[in-house]
């Protein structure tokens, strides 16, 4: 059981509290997760008054909880909710806040900010907190959540840094990203650190190269506006693929805490080769979806989406070709790659063994000797897929390839929404899967040339129909023949590999 505090969610009508938060809390409270005397308070500009914004929470509710909406859980729920009206540029708001949080008993006194809000809001919400003394901890803690992207680039994250640093110390701050709250990501640390046995393949000596992909065939939808100021390599690559891809390289940290883990991942996103100015066409593709139909479903090119620039390059599509220079990885491409409008959802880990020094054996109706992969699905199918090569029946030495599966979790099993457990961090004050600020600037370090190859507008921008699996010009990001994107975890059909 956690202790009790107060939670409260800037941002509340958004689409991040509405989508994530909200349901998260409640699957939180309906599992007696939440502490009996923990308190929730929504601050929005949209609705006029409680009854009106929890009528709306209620139905996002109904539509979106595991296992249908309990109105007896609702209604329990409800009673540990309120809802403010203000606007976030108006001092006067912040008076109000701080007198409704200090009303007798109603709150506990140890208090969580949610910024669920845009980057933009951030410093000045947590400037004005702290003009009214809401961010003193004398009759108890305070913890601000920010949501990434943590600046838009290196020096603007920098700027941001400073000005939380004025009015928050490091401990107080939860740079969260919801991808290490995925069970099947941190499974990852278990797999690699509670099993002696991937330990001596875990190298260069036996790993050819490893993938780390995300695609969806959601496009942006009513997010055109932020979406055209982010792109696919600072909205996926700088956070989530990035942390994945520490998760898989690190060494085995000294314990499970939060330094010791902190520590680990700095250390592989230091090793990270920058992609100089001058190679970023031949390390890094970008592409754009153009109309074209997702499972089924006609949709317009990005250009048409709602708030999208008729002429825009913003990227929906990133592919980056990475080395970690360490002694465990060197020479082993770490290929990123991330989409909208793709085929399929399909976020997965990828790895590809070296094939055998001597071929003895004829893989019938291939041109290519198979590969050993492990594939690590992290969803929407989580599993564990390793993929080896036994002989075909019949008299000839011929083989083929089978896999052994684990599946991560029992049928009978739920796996929690990654909001939930970092929810609860939050409030046990664990930044395990938090991100300090050293980790966000090296995460800048590795994209910003990237970046700023992509704003000129004679570097390529590929299209890519919608439904597909991106453009073709990511193929070459393989050095080798034979070498090919893992879309999907389904045994190779083309028999390569
Ligand atoms: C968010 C990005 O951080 O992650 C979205 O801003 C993206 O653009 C989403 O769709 C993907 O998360 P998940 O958990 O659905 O893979």
């Amino acid at each position: 059981m956690t202790e009790a505090c107060t939670f409260v969610i800037f941002g509340a009508t958004g689409d991040l509290a509405r989508n994530k938060l909200l349901p998260a809390l409640y699957h939180l409270h309906a599992a007696g997760r939440l502490n009996r005397d923990t308190r929730i308070l929504a601050s929005g500009r949209r609705h006029q008054d409680r009854e009106a914004w929890l009528a709306e929470t209620r139905s996002d509710l109904a539509s979106s909880v595991r296992g249908g909406l309990s109105e007896e859980v609702f209604s329990r729920f409800a009673d540990r909710t309120d809802y403010i009206r203000g606007d976030l540029n108006d001092a006067q708001f912040y008076e109000l806040l701080h007198q409704k949080l200090s009303e007798k008993q109603a709150y506990p006194t140890d208090i969580a900010f949610y910024m669920a809000l845009s980057p933009a809001d951030y410093a000045g919400v947590i400037e004005k907190l702290d003009q009214v003394g809401l961010l003193e901890e004398t009759k108890g803690w305070r913890r601000v959540v920010i949501e990434k992207p943590f600046g838009k680039d290196l020096q603007s994250a920098g700027q941001l840094q400073s000005q939380l640093a004025r009015h928050l110390h490091e401990e107080q701050i939860f740079r969260i990203d919801h991808y290490l709250g995925k069970e099947t990501v941190r499974n990852i640390l278990v797999f690699r650190f509670g099993n002696a046995l991937m330990e001596p393949l875990w190298n260069r000596n036996t790993i050819d190269h490893i993938q780390i992909i995300h695609a969806e065939p959601q496009g942006i939808g009513k997010r055109g506006a932020t979406y055209e100021n982010s792109g696919a390599l600072r909205d996926m690559v700088q956070s989530h693929l990035l942390q994945l891809l520490t998760f898989v390289a690190m060494e085995s940290p000294i314990s499970m805490a939060a330094d010791a883990l902190h520590a680990e991942k700095l250390k592989v996103l230091k090793s990270i080769r920058p992609i100089p100015a001058d190679r970023v066409n031949e390390c890094a593709v970008r592409g754009q979806y153009a109309a074209g139909t997702v499972q089924g479903q006609s949709v317009v090119d990005y250009r048409c989406e709602q708030n999208v620039a008729a002429d825009s390059r913003t990227e929906t599509f990133a592919a980056l070709k990475l080395h970690i220079d360490n002694w465990r990885w060197a020479g082993v491409p770490f290929l990123l790659r991330t989409g909208k409008r793709m085929a399929e959802k399909q976020a997965l880990v990828a790895i590809c063994f070296k094939k055998p020094p001597q071929q003895f054996f004829r893989a019938s109706h291939v041109h290519c000797e198979a590969s050993n992969w492990l594939l690590i699905g992290i969803q929407p199918h989580e599993c564990m897929r390793l993929e080896m090569t036994v002989k075909a029946p019949g008299e000839a030495l011929d083989t083929r390839q089978t896999s052994l599966d684990a599946s991560f979790r029992r049928a009978d099993e739920t796996v929690n929404d990654a909001y939930e457990d970092l929810l609860l961090d939050i409030i046990n004050g664990d930044r395990s899967l938090f991100l300090s600020y050293e980790e966000v600037q090296q995460a800048w370090r590795i994209v910003d040339p990237v970046l700023q190859a992509w704003e000129k507008p004679e570097n390529d921008l590929h299209l890519y129909p919608a439904g597909s699996w991106g453009p073709a010009a990511a193929d070459a990001l393989f050095e080798e023949p034979c070498r090919f994107w893992r879309n999907t975890l389904e045994p190779c059909g083309c028999g390569m590999g």
